[in-house]
């Protein structure tokens, strides 16, 4: 074995972090790969922190992948309200459905790859942590602990087959599933953006970046394109009865499938040139919101109505199954429209 993954592996058995999903350092039990994969695909949209209570109430009411595959998707998507990203959480159900008539997960790469919604990333994620199989895994956490190991100055997303390949020099063949979640925790607590840790960091003796002092400023990477910012309104409609006034969003494109309150001017589906329904209006404020590719300022506006909608129906709505954007417009506008 490599000295470096020697060394991280070391490092790991002491400093591993306990996580809901994972099999401790050196165990002889393998995790179960359903656990594994929920768990990567959660990781990819928010920080470990985050995803615990989604993963705990996941697994509680889907505790295997056939339970997931018999879900609703709407109960899916609901769990999924907050995390983003709302075709992952349609993929992840199409994934579920794909295992459960395989009969359970595939241990190589490339049949993972085959799956709904598994691309480089999560196949060596659960081919080495569920299988330990020895694929090499790369988040931005690797991208950076491989720059700054090989002191690697092209900048990101460029240099990413380069760190892809470098990566793959130090996997080892024994316990790669511990050594693909070894880098990660360095590049979690230890090989940090900001003010790395060299001075505890197992892999110090081997780091070209900390030989040259460029640590703090790798990797390099190239600026992303300014977001633009779109203007727009959502219309907070409440029945007496204390029924929201809702529209099931198209499965496909942005917050795919979930559900929101009608509004215009800041996505091709919101279409309303004017309020859904007659209500007494009134103004509650503005909300933003970030997307991947733009910002979103939205006005909110709220009021009382038993008018008949023509678009969108009346039904209750639990804040916590509300997309990110369309909670913050719930937090501002529900305290005008309790029901009485
Ligand atoms: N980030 C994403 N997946 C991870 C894992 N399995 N271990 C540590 N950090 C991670």
């Amino acid at each position: 074995m490599q000295q470096e993954a020697a060394a991280l592996l070391h490092w790991y058995d002491a400093n591993a972090r306990q996580m809901p999903w994972r099999s401790p350092p050196n165990s002889a039990q393998r995790p179960d790969p359903y656990r594994i994969w929920l768990s990567e695909v959660m990781l990819q949209q928010t920080t470990v922190a985050t995803v615990r209570d989604y993963f705990n109430r996941f697994t509680t009411r889907w505790p295997t992948v056939s339970a997931l595959a018999m879900a609703k998707d709407a109960d899916v998507i609901a769990e999924w309200a907050g995390l983003g990203y709302y075709a992952r959480a349609r993929n992840l159900l199409k994934c579920a459905r794909a295992v459960h008539n395989l009969g359970g997960f595939p241990d190589s790469c490339e049949q993972l790859l085959t799956l709904p919604g598994i691309g480089p990333y999560t196949a060596a994620a659960v081919a080495s942590i569920a299988f330990n199989q020895p694929a090499t895994v790369v988040d931005g956490n690797v991208e950076r602990v491989m720059a700054r190991l090989f002191n690697i100055h092209t900048p990101l997303p460029a240099a990413k087959p380069e760190l892809t390949a470098l990566a793959a020099t130090l996997t080892p063949q024994s316990r790669p599933g511990d050594y693909a979640q070894a880098v990660m925790d360095l590049g979690a607590t230890i090989c940090t953006p900001r003010n790395p840790a060299c001075g505890i960091c197992p892999l110090r003796p081997f780091c070209a970046a900390q030989a040259q002092g460029t640590q703090t400023a790798l990797p390099f990477k190239t600026p992303k394109p300014e977001k633009p910012t779109r203007q727009g309104t959502l219309w907070l409609a409440r029945h007496p009865n204390g029924d929201w006034l809702v529209e099931q969003r198209p499965a496909k494109g942005l917050l795919g499938g979930t559900i929101g309150f009608p509004g215009n001017g800041w996505d091709s589906k919101s279409h309303h040139t004017a309020a859904p329904v007659i209500a007494n209006w009134q103004e509650c404020g503005e909300i933003k919101h970030t997307f991947t590719h733009f910002h979103a300022v939205l006005r909110v506006l709220a009021g009382t109505t038993s008018a008949q909608p023509d678009h969108g129906m009346f039904q209750p709505v639990n804040p916590d199954n509300l997309p990110t954007l369309m909670r913050k417009a719930y937090d501002l506008a529900s305290p005008a429209l309790l029901p009485r």
